[in-house]
This record gives C-alpha cells, structure tokens and sequence, in this order.
C-alpha cells in the first residue's frame, strides 16, 4: 500500500470504496430518472470536480455537465452562512431535471444557497447529491444522493483541499491538526 503524506492522519474513505459507491449512486439516479429526458449536472466548484468526472462516466443516462462557483465567508469567523456566486452556468435550467453535485456537506450553507437560487430559475425537478457529509450540527439540507457520512474532521482529498493541496488524492483522508493549526 502506497505511503500516506507525513501530515494526512488516516483515510477516511478509501479509493475502491469511493468508487464503488459511485457506480452505486450512478444506478440509483439512472432509475430514478427513468422517465426524464436527460439530466443536467450542475458541479459545485471546485472541490466538486472530481466526483463530478467520475460520476457523469459511470451514468449511461443522458446528461448535460455543467459548473457553478461559490464563495462563503466565514466559515470559521463570525459571518458564519454568508454565499455568493462568484461563476454562474452556462445554459438556463427551466424545465430541466437538475442535480447539485457536491463534494462534501460541512455546514449546509452552500448547499442550502444553491438549492434557493436554483430553485427560483424554475427546472423541472432539483436534487441534490454529495460524495460526503459531516455528523456535526448544520443547516437541515435535503442530500438526496449521498456517498458517505463521516466524522466531523479535516478532510482532504478526492476534490478537498487543503489551501488548494491535496484535491487530486484518489480517497477521502484526515488531514493531521498540526498540518493546519
Ligand atoms: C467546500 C465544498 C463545498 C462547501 C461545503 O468548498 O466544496 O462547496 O465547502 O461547505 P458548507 O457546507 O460549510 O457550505 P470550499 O468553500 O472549500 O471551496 P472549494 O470547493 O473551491 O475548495
């Protein structure tokens, strides 16, 4: 087994485990949408990037992929939930069949942000779908595609990044305290 870097602590979700759920989360949509024409993905960059990749290959339904980017302040300071857009999609989504694709669910706000916002443009149908979400206290927002829930740690890898490193480990690790204190 290749060595963990000197400030990972332990994996979290491990690569076949990420990818088999994958497959899993793909067949679940695919029966979902059995009936829709085709789905649009909407990718949260960035961290949401590569689940993104892997999960629009294993879906055979028809899809469309596209991207929006947020920026919440304070996630560790006082103005804890305040989100903006900073990059919008490319195409319109009304009256299409629309799925949020995160990475991870920390405290809610960006999810709950994007459910609002997508919401008032009128598709179709709006799910949302997230690789991992964390057991702490947050906003009550509806996953409805979930790969796993873990615990509330330091998590990078798999898209998360620790001041933009770490985002193309192929699992979920636990980032050491004193590689961030
Ligand atoms: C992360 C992640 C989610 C968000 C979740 O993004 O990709 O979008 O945080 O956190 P929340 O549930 O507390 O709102 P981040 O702001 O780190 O930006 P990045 O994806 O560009 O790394």
């Amino acid at each position: 087994m290749r060595e963990l870097h000197p400030d990972l602590k332990q994996v979290i979700v491990s690569e076949e485990d990420i990818q088999k759920r994958i497959k899993e989360m793909a067949a679940q949509i695919e029966k979902d949408y059995a009936n829709a024409e085709r789905i649009i993905l909407v990718g949260v960059l960035k961290g949401a990037f590569i689940f993104l990749a892997d999960l629009a290959r294993a879906l055979s339904k028809e899809h469309v992929v596209d991207f929006i980017a947020v920026s919440s302040y304070g996630k560790s300071g006082s103005v804890a939930g305040a989100v903006r857009m900073v990059l919008d999609m490319r195409e319109p989504i009304v009256n299409e069949h629309v799925i949020v694709v995160e990475d991870i669910v920390d405290s809610g706000h960006t999810l709950d942000y994007l459910i609002h916002t997508l919401k008032g443009r009128q598709p179709a149908s709006l799910k949302t779908c997230a690789l991992i979400e964390k057991k702490r206290d947050k906003l009550t927002v509806p996953v409805d595609y979930l790969g796993f829930d873990i615990p509330d740690v330091w998590v990078v890898g798999y898209g998360l990044d620790y001041a933009e490193r770490y985002r193309t480990l192929p699992f979920v690790a636990e980032l050491k305290p004193e590689a961030y204190q």
